[in-house]
C-alpha cells in the first residue's frame, strides 16, 4: 500500500473546527452539493490529488473568466462581487468549513450561482489543480498575518507563491492583494515589485470592488493602515 502523503512545507493555517449555526447548516444541506466543488484528495483533508485539474466550463456550465479568491472567509467580499459581474465566474478557495457554510448562507440569501468553494489548501490547488494561464483574476485579501517572527514561514505569499500566481494567471490578469499588517504589506510589495512574472506590486488605492469584510473592521478598529498592492501577469 501506497503510504500517506505527509506535508513537509509550513502550511498557511492551523485548521480550526467550529460548529455551523443552524442557518450555516440549513445552507450548506441545500447548497453545498451545487456549490462546494468535491475534489480528490490526497493525504490531508484539505489536499487535492496532484493528478486532479479542474474543468471548470464543466462546473460553472459556461466558458466565462474565472477569478479566485484565496481565503474567502465568511465570503463577504467574494458573494459582492459575483453580484456585481455575473459575467465572471468565482471561485472561493478556504479551508476553514464554517466561513465556507456562512457564504451559502449570503449566497442563498442573495441568489447569485456564479460562485463555487472549495475546502483546499489553495497553494496546492495553484501548483496542480488550476490549469496555467487559466485565471483571469487572483485576489488574497487580508492572508493570515502571523505576526511572530518565528512564524513568518507560515506567511502565505512570498517569492515561492509570487511563481504559483505566475503560473495560474493569465497574461494581463491581476492578482490584487490587501493586508492590515503592515510588515506584511511590506513583504507583499516586495514579492510583488521583485517578481520577474509581474508587472506593478507598489501599494495603491484601495480597490474598489473589495467590500469591507469583518475582519477588516476589526484592523480598522484598531488603527491600522490597509495596504492595496496590484500585479499585471507579464506576458511570458
Ligand atoms: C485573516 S482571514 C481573512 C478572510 C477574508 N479574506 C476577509 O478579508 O475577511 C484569512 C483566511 O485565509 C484562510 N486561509 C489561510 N491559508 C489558506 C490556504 N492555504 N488555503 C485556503 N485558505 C487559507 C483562513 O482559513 C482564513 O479564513
Amino acid at each position: 500500500m501506497e503510504p500517506t502523503p505527509y506535508r513537509t512545507e509550513p502550511v498557511s493555517f492551523t485548521r480550526r473546527g467550529g460548529r455551523l449555526t443552524e442557518r450555516q447548516q440549513a445552507a450548506w444541506d441545500a447548497l453545498a452539493q451545487t456549490y462546494v466543488l468535491e475534489v480528490p484528495r490526497h493525504g490531508p483533508s484539505t489536499s487535492v490529488d496532484p493528478s486532479y485539474v479542474l474543468d471548470t466550463a464543466q462546473v460553472f456550465g459556461r466558458s466565462a473568466p474565472l477569478v479566485v479568491e484565496i481565503g474567502s472567509g465568511r465570503g463577504e467580499a467574494v458573494v459582492q462581487a459575483a453580484v456585481d459581474h455575473p459575467e465572471l465566474d468565482f471561485l472561493g478557495l478556504e479551508v476553514y468549513v464554517p466561513g465556507v457554510a456562512q457564504t451559502l448562507v449570503t449566497m442563498r440569501h442573495v441568489g447569485v450561482t456564479n460562485v463555487r468553494l472549495m475546502v483546499v489548501n489553495a497553494a496546492e490547488a495553484l501548483t496542480t489543480m488550476l490549469a496555467p494561464g487559466s485565471v483571469h483574476e487572483l485576489r488574497i485579501f487580508f492572508p493570515d498575518p502571523w505576526h511572530k517572527k518565528r512564524h513568518h514561514k507560515r506567511r502565505l505569499v512570498t517569492p515561492e507563491f509570487a511563481r504559483l500566481a505566475a503560473r495560474v494567471l493569465e497574461p494581463g490578469g491581476l492578482w490584487r492583494l490587501a493586508t492590515d499588517w503592515e510588515d506584511y504589506a511590506e513583504q507583499i510589495r516586495d514579492v510583488v515589485t521583485e517578481s520577474p512574472d509581474f508587472d506593478g506590486g507598489e501599494w495603491g488605492p484601495r480597490f474598489e470592488g473589495r467590500p469591507q469584510t469583518r475582519f477588516e473592521g476589526k484592523g480598522l478598529g484598531v488603527g491600522r493602515t490597509i495596504r492595496d498592492v496590484t500585479g499585471v501577469r507579464r506576458p511570458t
